[in-house]
């Protein structure tokens, strides 16, 4: 058990939201939605001046809410501080002895600040680490985003494809549908499939982990799969896919090979936790692709799936456009904030102990996203790094 802190008895408990400093950091980690929420549980909540001002979100509407609107960093006095990404230590350093930082706090990249959390007595959450059993599906920031972000992916692949998706049969002649390919089919790839299907294109995908191939089948697209290695199931802790064999990377890189060829449209999404993505499609294989063809590689910010994609950036190879964003779900700012907000309301709101009048974390969630706690970095997977 471990609870927030709070000041003198029957003090609400009081809720930071931050302005997100990061370059290209668009989103907010609270909606006046979630602000007035907050409120109807008991808590306090002071927002920073313009945090929502690139999700459309003014501050008048979370004054409206209930929120105190600062225009000084919100952090001073605060007992739980959120946001979409970790905040400098500096900017915190006000906050309540034992204040929870709550974010999508990126613990391998961000390990200075992390130690600097534990360091001031913070308790840093780190949203990403939520496990992914069924009663956390609705605090799952990895999964709000990544549903947004394979849509974003297909609809930015559309706006520089210089040819439409859906078939067409026109007076002047017939334009041949799309054909999408979707590498990687978690929660992005399952959403860029739904949408490249919306927009008319003819889909398929491929993923390691066999449990994918009926998902793919029932959103009306086709499996792509190495069926020549004996044995693959893919899949490892949690869900999540672990790294193949040397054969069967083999199998794949050949099996892709061919296919790719007759592709127009590529969106690559897989990732590996902990580690570097996989690199999925090479230079070879590009060169073969028709020109004018798109690639999108959502996996760009994590070393990325596709030789030669820089974030950020259009990279022309062999006439075929690579494209990927450092931050895809910052390019749906409005929407990203709703749900990101939400997962954080869904999370605190779960414990929230109505006699403390604060939120009190049970230990399989709270041992999961726990980073620091009593001056000290406690993750286990920390610790190992
Ligand atoms: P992810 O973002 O870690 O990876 C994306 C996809 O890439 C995965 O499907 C993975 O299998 C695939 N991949 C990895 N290496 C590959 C390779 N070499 N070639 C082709 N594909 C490769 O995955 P995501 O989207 O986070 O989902 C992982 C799993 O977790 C899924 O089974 C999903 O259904 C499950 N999940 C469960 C939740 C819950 O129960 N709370 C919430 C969200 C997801």
């Amino acid at each position: 058990m471990d609870a927030a802190p709070t000041g003198a008895a029957g003090t609400p408990v009081r809720i930071a939201i931050l302005k997100e400093r990061e370059a290209g950091e668009t989103r907010v980690a609270a909606t006046p939605e979630t602000v007035r929420k907050f409120i109807a549980l008991g808590a306090a909540v002071v927002v920073e001046a313009g945090a929502g001002v690139h999700a459309s979100l003014r501050d008048e509407d979370y004054a409206a809410a209930g929120a105190e609107v600062l225009a000084a960093s919100a952090a001073a006095g605060a007992d739980i501080i959120l946001a979409v990404r970790a905040p400098e230590p500096e900017l915190v350093s006000g906050a309540k002895p034992g204040a929870w930082i709550v974010a999508g706090l990126e613990p391998f990249a961000n390990r200075a600040a992390i130690d600097a959390y534990a360091a001031a007595g913070y308790e840093a959450l780190a949203m990403e680490f939520m496990p992914r059993i069924t009663r956390a599906q609705s605090m799952d920031i990895l999964s709000s985003q990544s549903n947004l972000a394979g849509y974003k992916a297909v609809i930015e692949a559309a706006g520089v494809y210089g040819r439409a998706f859906p078939m067409m049969m026109t007076a002047a002649g017939t334009i041949t549908a799309a054909k999408c390919f979707v590498m990687g089919v978690g929660v992005a790839g399952l959403q860029a499939i739904a949408t490249a299907r919306r927009l008319g294109a003819q889909v398929s995908a491929t993923d390691v982990r066999s449990a994918t191939k009926e998902q793919i089948q029932s959103l009306g697209a086709k499996p792509i799969f190495v069926e020549s290695v004996a044995g693959i199931e893919g899949e490892g802790a949690g869900g999540y896919a672990t790294e193949m064999s040397e054969e069967y990377q083999k199998a794949q890189a050949e099996l892709v090979s061919t296919h790719i060829a007759k592709q127009d449209i590529v969106i690559t999404t897989a990732l590996i936790p902990g580690r570097a993505a996989p690199r999925l499609v090479t230079d070879a294989q590009i060169a073969t692709m028709k020109p004018g063809s798109v690639i999108f590689d959502l996996a760009v910010a994590a070393g990325g799936n596709v030789e030669g994609s820089v974030a950020d950036e259009v990279t022309v190879r062999h006439g075929v456009k690579i494209i990927g964003f450092a931050n895809t779900p910052a390019h749906l700012a409005a929407d990203a904030s709703a749900l990101f907000a939400r997962n954080l309301y869904n999370f605190l709101s779960a414990f929230w102990d109505k006699a403390s009048g604060r939120p009190v974390l049970d230990e399989e969630i709270g041992t999961a996203v726990r980073l620091t706690q009593g001056g000290k970095v406690v993750h286990p997977r920390l610790l190992e790094a």
